[in-house]
Order: C-alpha cells, then structure tokens, then sequence
C-alpha cells in the first residue's frame, strides 16, 4: 500500500515535533537514511530482501516460528511473583518499560489479565448456570483477572527472567479498590471493587499504563435502558454479580490508569465507557493529549479525547467518529442539544456513551479493536477485526488520516490500509505495533469455536503474528500459535531485539478437563492442561531487521 516517503515524513515531523507516547522507543531507530520501502539492500545493492522469510499457515499445538527466530517462556498462568501473589489467568496486552534509559536490559512488564476461563480456573463444567457457582470459585476468577507488575531482566546468558519476589512484583486484579478519576460518584460510588477485561491498553508520556476493561458485561452484566422508565439488567456470563451485589456493572468498562512503580490505579471516566479494546496517546506540542480508543463489539464506535489543557486524561472532550462523513462528533453534553433531551447529565452520557454515540450519528464499525500511529506518516491506524452478521469474516485495517498534523481537528479521511483475505494470507486482525524501525506488526484473533473448523477460516490455519513488509506490499507470517490460542499485547525492548507477546488461551474450546478433551497442552506438553504465558521472541532475523541501515 502507498506510504508517504521519506521526505513528507521529515516535514511531518517537522511540523509537529510530536511523537505518540506509545511510540516513544521509534524514533531513536529511525533515520534519514531509513526508508521503510527499502528494508534491506545486500552488499551488491541488488533487489532488496527482507531479514524474515515467514512461514505457511499452521495447525499444530506448537508455537510455530519463521527461521532465525526463537521464543523463550518468561512466565504463564500460576506462576509465583511474590510470597503473596501468581501470575494471573489469560496475559493479554504488554508494555515493557526500562526502570533506566541507560539499561535497556532490565525494567518493569505490565502484563494485562483479560478473562477468566471457568473450566480452568476450578473445573467448573462448560454449559453450566453461573448461578450454580459458588463464592470460591467466583473469587478463584476474581482473583485472576486485572495485571500483573513484574520486574523482570536479561541474564549474562541473554535469557529474560523475572526477578523473583521482588518490590515491584505485584498484582491489581478483580477486589483492587480504584478511584474513578471524576468528579462525582459513579453509579452511586467513588471507587470501584476491582478491575477486568483487561485487553490491550497503552502508555502515556509520563509513563503510566492505560489498561481496557474491555467485555466487563461478561463479569457484572449490563444494563437495558431500552425501557427508559424501567432499566433491566442482564445477567453476566461469570456470574459474579451474584456473590457481589454492592459491584455494579457501571463500575466497569472503563479506561484504568496505573502507575506501575507504585500499582497505584484510578479510572479514567472522560473516556466514557465501552468494550475499551485500547487507548493510544498522542501528545501534542503545546502538551495536550488526544487519546484513541475502539470499542471491540460488532457495530460499535471508535472514540478520540481530546483534552482541553496539557497532560490531562480528565479535563476534556470525547469526540466519536462518523467515518463516512470524516467527522468527530462532540459527546459534550452542553453542546448537545440531543445529548440534553436523552440524558441527565455529563456523567450519564459517559456511562452510556454507546447510546449517545448513536444518537449523535456514529458510525457503526466491524468490531473495532487496537490502534497505532503510523511512525512515517503519522496516519491513525485501526484494526477492524471483523463483522459476522455483517459477511466480513476476514477484516481490515483501516488507515484514519486526520487533517490536522497534531490530530485536535475535527475532520478526517477513512481509508483501507490493508484488508484481510486469502490475497495477503491473515484475517482478523487485532492487536499491532510498530518496531523500532517503523515496520508494522500485528497480530490476528480468529475465535477458537470458527479457526481451522469453518471452510471459509481453513486457508489461515491457526491464529498467528504477522509484519508488513511495505517495500513489496507484502504481509509475511512470523509465528503461528498453539491450537485455540491468540497472540497478543506484541512489544519490543527499545532496541528491538526482543519481542514480548502473549499467547493467550491455548485450549479454549476444551469441554472438560478429560485428557481426550483438552484441546491444547500447550506449553508444558503431555497430558497437561494449557496455560496462557508470556513469550519472548529473538533471533538473528530480528537482530538483522533492526541493525540494518540503509545505505544509499
Ligand atoms: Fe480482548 Fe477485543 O480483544
Ligand atoms: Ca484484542
Ligand atoms: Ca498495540
């Protein structure tokens, strides 16, 4: 797909001197002599080849890799942290953030927890009344969602571990008393019992973490307010409501801001509330922040903060996208005329901020799940992951060209920047990052119940990890994932040499813990049960994507 050269980047830069805080460790990589149409040329300058050959589609339960790169386990499911804590249930999003600039080497993981899984966590058998689950094994899966902080370093042997019950190490999960962030209560509370669904996230300019709750219907249920008069609620897939009256499901749904020095949270409310997939930070010059967020449902919206004074995640306004028109729509109540004669107040909009999305003429997108500013051009990009009762079984990544270089406009351009489908081999694509020298890579969640089952799903095998290689146009296969599992949270070291991902739920479609109906043993083998874990993948293939240079 076409890039903007090198030449309109450097002016864009130029212009904005903005770097997003999520992208933080690219620019130190990129240089006026890297051009990303051209990412390796050999000594005789002939045809330029890219350093990772990529591989077929798989079908195995092994973590399947291109050639010259290799993963180590870092940590999975259970594993202790601390005298007190474990690694918690199904890692999904990661930031690797160095304690010390000088030591690259050694600082400190965010690791998401996105959801429980029952069967797993206490046998508890598929198909079966949440209401039937007892306070034990509600607290069993309380106790696994959230993050988890480590502290974690490269050994002489350049083996990455966890400095074992170290000061750092601790876990946020679903009892973590959080601060909403606002200024009044929140259904009713302050602070809220917990936080969950935990996907992707982001980190801001100062460092901090922003982790999605994501489906936190699944733990509380939602409300119905199609009844104005009447609201209803729905009954959770957990069923934790059952066991926590006090927690309800308003108290979810939210954007969490940690400090993961302290593990201190609060919840951001002027994000509004949705299935938050992520939340990526752009800092603007003059030091306001403008911060993307999607929401992962079918037909639901992408929003963006804009905020009205510099490093603020509170002081603001949310905007969501029509992307037909090209526009953001301001979910202000006081400007709303339509937003008065719905809701009660600035709050309520924010808590329901779908239906207010909708009244105002959102667009209505294909499960819109990470975002990333594109390092060459400063394009918004974002997954599509896919639309079923729609017919897109495949995806996209869409490219939001905004018209104003420090993206605090209100209009836009919505194009494809790379569609799914058989022509460039992946399908529903979800989490992505950009390495340190501006390649694009990303991840795809094909649901375990569709992948390798239905016809149409066959050709892509198993989830996997992929990198655009944007001076062909192509999009190489790097990994393919145990069977049932997704890759997720891909974040590298700052010099790109070590890619931290996730490999979450191997083996959910299991239907009992039976050893002939387990469906993955991934990655202790055997007759085991699957645990999700953090992977660190390296090799000589990444050490020659990151050290080369182009020369001219
Ligand atoms: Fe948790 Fe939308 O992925
Ligand atoms: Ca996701
Ligand atoms: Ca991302």
């Amino acid at each position: 797909m076409k890039q903007q050269n090198r030449r309109s980047f450097l002016q864009f830069l130029g212009h904005s001197s903005i770097l997003a805080a999520g992208s933080s460790t690219i620019l130190p990589l990129l240089s006026a002599c890297n051009d990303p149409k051209k990412i390796v040329n050999d000594k005789k300058n002939e045809k330029p080849i890219f350093p990772i050959a990529g591989i077929q589609a798989q079908s195995s339960d092994k973590l399947v890799l291109s050639e010259g790169l290799s993963y180590q386990i870092l940590i999975k499911w259970g594993d202790p942290i601390s005298e007190k804590d474990k690694f918690g249930f199904n890692n999904d999003y990661l930031a690797y953030l160095p304690l010390d600039k000088t030591k690259p080497h050694e600082g400190l993981l965010w690791v998401n927890h996105e959801y429980p899984d029952p069967l797993f966590i206490s046998n508890f058998p598929r198909k079966t009344d949440a209401k039937t689950k007892t306070k034990d094994q509600v607290d069993k899966e309380m106790y696994d969602v959230g993050g988890s902080i480590l502290h974690i370093k490269k050994n002489d042997k350049g083996v990455w571990e966890v400095v074992k019950d170290d000061k750092y190490n601790r876990r946020l999960n679903g009892f973590t008393m959080i601060p909403f962030d606002w200024n009044e209560p929140v259904a009713g509370k302050k602070e809220a019992m917990g936080t969950l669904g935990n996907c992707a996230g982001g980190v801001t300019p100062w460092g901090t973490i922003l982790t999605c709750e994501e489906n936190y219907q699944d733990c509380y249920g939602e409300t119905d307010h199609k009844n104005p008069a009447k609201p209803k609620h729905k009954d959770s897939e957990y069923g934790w409501e059952h066991h926590y009256k006090e927690n309800l499901t308003e108290h979810y749904g939210w954007v969490v801001e940690v400090n993961i020095k302290t593990g201190e949270a609060k919840k951001l409310v002027s994000l509004g509330r949705c299935a938050h997939e992520c939340a990526q930070v752009w800092r603007c010059e003059d030091g306001r922040l403008v911060v993307y967020t999607g929401d992962d449902k079918n037909d639901e919206h992408i929003y963006k903060f804009i905020s009205a004074v510099p490093d603020s995640l509170t002081e603001g306004t949310l905007y969501v996208a029509n992307t037909e028109k090209g526009e953001w729509l301001s979910l202000n109540y006081e400007e709303q005329p339509l937003l008065k004669q719905h809701f009660k107040s600035q709050t309520e909009v924010l808590i329901r901020v779908r239906e207010a999305a909708k009244l105002l003429g959102a667009t209505p997108l294909n499960r819109p799940e990470d975002i990333e500013f594109d390092p060459f051009t400063g394009n918004v990009l974002v997954t599509l992951t896919n639309n079923l009762p729609k017919g897109d079984f495949v995806g996209q990544i869409m490219k939001i060209e905004e018209d104003s270089a420090d993206k605090t406009g209100l209009k836009f351009k919505a194009d494809t920047f790379l569609a799914g489908g058989p022509e460039l081999g992946f399908a529903c694509p979800d989490n992505m990052v950009f390495d340190p020298k501006g390649n694009l890579w990303f991840t795809s969640d094909m649901s375990g119940s569709l992948m390798n089952r239905e016809e149409r799903y066959k050709p892509f095998g198993n989830n996997g990890l992929f990198v655009y290689n944007a001076a062909e146009d192509k999009v190489i296969q790097v990994a393919s994932a145990p069977m049932d599992a997704e890759f997720t949270g891909p974040y590298f070291s700052p010099d790109g040499t070590s890619l931290f991902l996730s490999v979450q739920h191997p083996g959910e479609t299991s239907k009992s813990l039976m050893k002939e109906e387990i469906s993955s043993h991934w990655p202790d083998g055997g007759e085991n049960i699957p645990r999700a874990a953090v992977v660190v993948i390296s090799g000589k293939a990444l050490d020659e994507l990151m050290k080369f240079d182009l020369k001219k």
